[in-house]
């Protein structure tokens, strides 16, 4: 089975679905994995949730590069495909500047925990835990709201997320007008 995977966009109501949690980790999840992987690549991003292409599954793939070398405590980088991932612990707040595949051309400041713990199924079943700060811990953070029917936009201000999504709905009107 091949998937043709798009990414959807908001303020596509696909968004909004609750993922429901993987039973049997089968082929079929790992294609899908690797799909999902090479599609986050050519669009440039640093991770996706099955829910923007439309499967309301809890996989998320992962990919950050080191770009803060200033705690060496915690994982901060790497590459990951997450199943069922549950934050178990949170420590701190940290302002996380974050744009969104599925909310293009748009940034927001938002809060997020600074340090999380993590729990998860890797792509073979083997249980796993990380420790994640800086940006791979906003990155976790904000592709399981993704599982859970959140965007981004949705921890800014009223006003703020009221403009974006307003803009997002005319560019998909002239989208189809064409
Ligand atoms: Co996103």
């Amino acid at each position: 089975m091949t998937h043709v995977l798009e990414i959807i966009t908001a303020p596509d109501h696909v968004l909004r679905t609750v993922a429901t949690a993987v039973d049997h980790i089968t082929e079929k999840h790992q294609a899908l994995i690797d799909a999902m992987r090479k599609l986050m690549i050519e669009h440039g991003g640093i991770g996706l949730a099955a829910t923007q292409v439309g499967i309301h599954e809890r996989i998320i793939v992962i990919d950050v590069e080191l770009v803060d070398v200033n705690d060496v405590e915690y994982t901060q980088h790497g590459s990951f495909d997450m199943i069922n991932p549950v934050i178990i612990s949170r420590q701190g707040s940290m302002l996380s500047s974050e744009g969104c595949l599925s909310v293009p051309g748009f940034t927001g400041d938002i809060e997020r925990s600074s340090v999380i713990e993590v729990e998860f199924l890797d792509k073979f079943g083997e249980k796993r835990t990380i420790t994640a700060s800086g940006l791979l811990s906003a990155c976790i953070q904000h592709e399981i709201d993704h599982l859970d029917g959140k965007l981004f936009v949705d921890r800014l201000s009223k006003i703020k997320k009221d403009m974006i999504m307003s803009k997002l709905k005319k560019t998909r009107r002239s989208l189809f007008l064409r």
